[in-house]
């Protein structure tokens, strides 16, 4: 379940283009997160991928025709375009993109898009020489200049076996761009959040880094959480592994230091600062610049303190951490909440089942600085991003009051 999407009614455009199976990868997504997904084909798209194979996904009807008896569309012609909180075109191909430009209206899909005022986001699939066609950049421009939002199109392999500009962007990508758009004038609507994820890597020569367990997972679920209720959000992050969450700003960093620099500059004039980051506390007082060798013997490292950036950062009106706690978790994280001037403290039992590094899920205690404590049972980390939002929302509200 992915909060912003529940309920929420996403009228699915699928065209004539061999993307068409990656649509039923988006649709599955879209109704796996809680999204009504009424997909609106036109009759090319059908000879690319049954409507069945839509409709047994999403357990609703699927228009291929503007005059189909059975169709919404036949008896309440914008009925559709109604209930839409977004339209999505994904393929959106070169022929569909210049109709859309146009206004014209001879399919269902066209004239659900003339009929909506919910916000429309395409993704087109095209050749790379069509994209790059000066008749069909110029729809694109017309499409955007109408305020169309354009995910992709992605470069790589192409069906006609080229290279090129022209694929689909990817399911999860467009997803992310649905959540960015249904999450605008959400509850943190006008809030500038920095949030810091992963495990930072100290180096001690070329080769060799201190780091720790640190996923990145829970920083990165809480930059799209925010992202998906409105914030503007600076996601600060030292994950090697995770891709950056689109339609948001990410820096990735490395050290400690990099990520302190990172966080001061993005924290002026920022709402609050949540700091999900597992940051080294200490570096190498000097990092090798060439392969430390073996010596036969013991080897000494000596390592300096990193600075403390949660305690030291200026400018956020509320400030959250985490402390992930491998005994007497209650009172270790309220030190931290009180001895770093915290707002909000996240607690999570690291020796926990669905609660270690790198796991989906989480159990946390959230303690605030007045006193009180949420035991919160396991639930997905974007579930728990969600609750810990909320709570921080509460404060930032009472603070700016
Ligand atoms: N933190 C930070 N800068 C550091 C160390 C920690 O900003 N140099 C932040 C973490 O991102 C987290 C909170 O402080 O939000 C608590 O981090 P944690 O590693 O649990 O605690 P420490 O303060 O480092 O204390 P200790 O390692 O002694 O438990």
């Amino acid at each position: 379940m992915i909060p912003v999407l529940k309920g929420k009614n996403v009228v699915l455009g699928v065209t004539g283009s061999i993307a068409c199976y990656k649509a039923v990868d988006l649709a599955s997504k879209l109704t796996q997160g809680g999204a009504l997904v009424d997909v609106v084909m036109s009759e090319d798209a059908t000879r690319f991928v049954a409507p069945l194979a839509f409709g047994s996904i999403t357990h609703r009807a699927v228009t291929t025709s503007l005059f189909d008896p059975d169709s919404e569309l036949s008896v309440e012609h914008v009925a559709l375009a109604d209930r839409a909180d977004i339209l999505v075109v994904a393929p959106a191909t070169a022929n569909t993109l210049a109709k859309m430009s146009l206004g014209l209206t001879d399919n269902a899909l066209v004239a659900t898009y003339a009929a909506t005022a919910a916000p429309v986001l395409v993704a087109p699939a095209m050749d790379g020489h069509m994209w790059e066609n000066a008749a069909i950049q110029e729809n694109v421009s017309r499409l955007k200049h109408h305020g169309v939002r354009v995910v992709g199109p992605d470069s790589g392999y192409l069906a006609s076996g080229k290279v090129g500009a022209g694929r689909m962007a990817a399911p999860e990508v467009i997803l992310d761009y649905v959540r960015a758009v249904l999450g605008q004038g959400g509850p943190l609507a006008g809030s500038r959040i920095v949030v810091s994820a992963g495990g930072t890597r100290e180096p001690l020569d070329p080769v060799r880094v201190i780091t720790n367990r640190s996923s990145g997972k829970m920083g990165h679920a809480l930059a799209e959480a925010a992202r998906d209720m409105g914030a503007s959000v600076t996601l600060v992050s030292a994950s090697e592994t995770l891709d950056a969450p689109p339609a948001l700003e990410i820096v990735r960093v490395e050290t400690a230091i990099e990520m302190r620099d990172a966080i001061e500059e993005a924290c002026q004039g920022a709402d609050a600062l949540i700091m999900a980051a597992a940051v080294s506390d200490y570096r190498a007082a000097e990092a090798s610049s060439h392969k430390l060798k073996k010596t036969g013997g013991p080897l000494s490292l000596t390592l300096v303190q990193n600075p403390d950036i949660l305690a030291s950062v200026e400018g956020p009106t509320v400030r959250v951490g985490f402390a992930a706690e491998s005994r007497d978790l209650l009172e270790n994280a309220n030190s931290k909440l009180v001895s770093k001037g915290l707002d909000m403290i996240v607690a999570n039992d690291i020796t926990e089942l669905g609660s270690g590094f790198g796991a989906d899920t989480n159990k946390a205690a959230i303690l605030t600085a007045d006193g009180e404590i949420h035991q919160l049972p396991v639930m997905s980390k974007l579930e728990l991003a969600h609750r810990v939002l909320e709570q921080m929302s509460n404060i930032l509200i009472a603070k700016e009051e």
